[in-house]
């Protein structure tokens, strides 16, 4: 077997496995629109850094980025207002707790612990709320990492959850009342929610899992797009946070940094070989798509992939 039908045939069996354990999860309902969800959808992209791609199932199918937001969006304040400024508003320890915990604003620190949970992305995005067009430039950020001119917002999730986002809207007006977020907090949630609305599919995650694998740079392209020095802390918090207060098994049973959403998605990246994104709305108790899960825990055992397997790689 050649190396990409090995690639292809594992990708196709690890859709397979994983479809198995859908039945296990059940669609996000506290956003009503993405009640809406097909729980039965799955599917994966792989790219690799001479542009071979490979997908299966329902790879071409739109989902809210969601929390993957919360790594652009990170991506954009560093760039934009730096390091100082930014880890001044959030830290950058795991939580332990689940992605939209309030309680330990209150009870460890007014700063919350890191930038890949609800508090800290909110945090995170009010360092932008000063320049002139905050969605815009996050938005055109999105579509370069992604390789897609043509990603837009998904209005009808974008309202759903401004108008149920009452427990972003607590957290929001208690870190406006401890002075962590210097904008009225609204306006700040408005950004926030309209980041995690973006429709993007898994051939545009894979993507950008490819440019942070390739340290900042598209391979296709040879065009920096990020910094080194922000990749590098963008990768370390998704591997310690990535998958809220599930990272530690995360990353023991597939270790590659990673970042899931409550649309479905889980967005990966392997050091200088690959992007990988899947896809599949039924989500496990912690918020994780069950499938997109049990697809990177099947190509990491197979392809060897986990950060720990040496020479057991077979990419
Ligand atoms: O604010 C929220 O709750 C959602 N817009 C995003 C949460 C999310 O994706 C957590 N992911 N697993």
């Amino acid at each position: 077997m050649s190396h990409n039908e090995l690639i292809e045939q594992t990708l196709n069996n690890a859709v397979e496995y994983a479809r198995a354990f859908l039945h296990e999860g059940s669609v996000a309902t506290y956003i009503p629109e993405l009640a809406k969800g097909n729980a039965a959808h799955i599917g994966a992209c792989l790219i690799t850094p001479d542009g071979a791609q490979y997908h299966c199932g329902d790879w071409q199918q739109d989902f809210t980025i969601q929390s993957i937001s919360k790594t652009i969006n990170l991506i954009y304040a560093l760039q934009s207002v730096g390091y100082e400024k930014v880890f001044s508003k959030v830290g950058v320890e795991p939580t332990g707790d689940a992605f939209n915990s309030i309680v330990k604003l209150e009870t460890r620190n007014t700063r919350p612990l890191n930038p890949m949970i609800n508090a800290g992305a909110i945090a995170t995005a009010s360092c932008c709320m000063n320049r002139p067009d905050p969605f815009g430039e996050f938005l055109n950020l999105t579509r370069t990492l992604c390789g897609r001119q043509t990603i837009g917002l998904n209005e009808a999730v974008y309202l759903s959850e401004k108008k149920a986002g009452m427990r972003n809207r607590s957290m929001a007006y208690l870190m406006q009342s401890d002075n962590i977020l210097e904008n009225d907090a609204e306006q700040v949630l408005d950004l926030y929610f309209r980041m995690c609305s973006v429709n993007v599919n898994t051939q545009d995650l894979a993507h950008y899992g490819l440019v942070l694998a390739c340290d900042g740079v598209d391979p296709l392209t040879g065009k920096r797009l990020v910094e080194s020095w922000i990749v590098r802390i963008v990768k370390t918090l998704m591997v310690t946070c990535g998958m809220y207060d599930g990272s530690g098994e995360f990353a023991m049973k597939v270790g590659i940094p990673a970042k899931s959403g409550v649309g479905g998605g889980i967005m990966g990246s392997v050091e200088n070989k690959l992007g990988l994104a899947a896809f599949g709305p039924a989500l496990d108790a912690k918020g994780n798509s069950v499938g997109a899960y049990h697809i990177f825990e099947y190509l990491s055992h197979h392809l060897g992939l986990h950060y720990f397997s040496g020479k057991a790689c077979k990419i």
